[in-house]
């Protein structure tokens, strides 16, 4: 039987593109999204795989998510953290809620979305969760002090989440994405992002695809021995 794997935010963006990776290699994927119903359900029309509404940030919509999966599709044994939001602004114009909502959204649904599924990894003594950090935690951006502090905790967490699970067959890597062909890098203002794309030695944004296919490798059964490990997919843009 294929192993089940949960995309978060796995129907837009670079979660589509995982979702469908890891159903093109032969794993049963459920497909999490948080609000865009319409985006949701063309895209289950386009590839057939199942998607499920909840908001990650909330935890007990997470377990209760988790056990819907589980209990349509069997035991989860992948994981992969991919739901995020960006709200930039200077520190002086941020709100407080634009700060809470994305240190919520962005890692307190790796710890909520790890606690629903790290117990039945452990009791099958196997797993593999991939959170999807970004290059800006690890080098910081201007605008972007919720957004950067939040990644740069999700590759914390991972190391720490690494340790705990190495015993039980669990593995717990993190893949930094750079400047990627989304929506979310589309609603940087232009000319901002003229000047980013100049500062990338690849000359040109990453695609989906290409952060997907990272994440394929980190999720395969022998892939046991890499752990605690971030996968920076970013074009040379930071080498870290
Ligand atoms: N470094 C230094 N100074 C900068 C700067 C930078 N990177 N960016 C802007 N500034 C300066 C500007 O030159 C300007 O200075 P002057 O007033 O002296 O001209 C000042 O800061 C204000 O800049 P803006 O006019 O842009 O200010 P704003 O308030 O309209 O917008 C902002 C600020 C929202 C942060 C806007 O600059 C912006 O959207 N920046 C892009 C942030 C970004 O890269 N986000 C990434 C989103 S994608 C993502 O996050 C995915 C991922 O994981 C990679």
């Amino acid at each position: 039987m294929s192993r089940v794997a949960i995309v978060t935010g796995g129907t837009r963006g670079i979660g589509a593109a995982i979702s469908t990776a890891l159903k093109d290699a032969g794993y049963t994927v459920a497909a999490n999204y948080g609000g865009n119903d319409e985006a949701a359900n063309r895209f289950h029309e386009q590839t057939g795989i199942p998607v499920y509404k909840w908001d990650v940030s909330d935890f007990d919509a997470c377990q209760e998510g988790a056990a819907r999966v589980a209990e349509d599709l069997g035991t989860v044994e992948i994981l992969i953290n991919n739901a995020g939001i960006t709200r930039d602004s200077t520190l002086v114009k941020m709100s407080h809620e634009n700060w809470q909502k994305v240190i919520d959204t962005n890692i307190g649904s790796c710890f909520n979305m790890c606690k629903a599924v790290f117990p039945g990894m452990q009791a099958n003594k196997f797993g593999r969760i991939v959170n999807i950090g970004s290059i800006n935690g690890q080098a910081g951006q201007y605008g972007q002090v919720n957004y950067a502090a939040a990644k740069s905790a999700v590759h914390g967490f991972t190391k720490a989440l690494a340790q705990e699970g190495a015993r039980f067959g669990i593995t717990v890597n993190a893949v930094a994405p750079g400047y990627i062909n989304t929506d979310m890098v589309a609603a940087v203002p232009e000319r901002v992002l003229e000047k980013i794309i100049a500062r990338i030695p690849v000359g040109r944004l990453g695609e989906a695809s290409e952060i997907a296919r990272g994440v394929l490798f980190l999720v395969e059964d022998d892939a046991g021995f890499i752990t605690g490990s971030t996968l920076s997919i970013n074009g040379g843009q930071h080498m870290y």
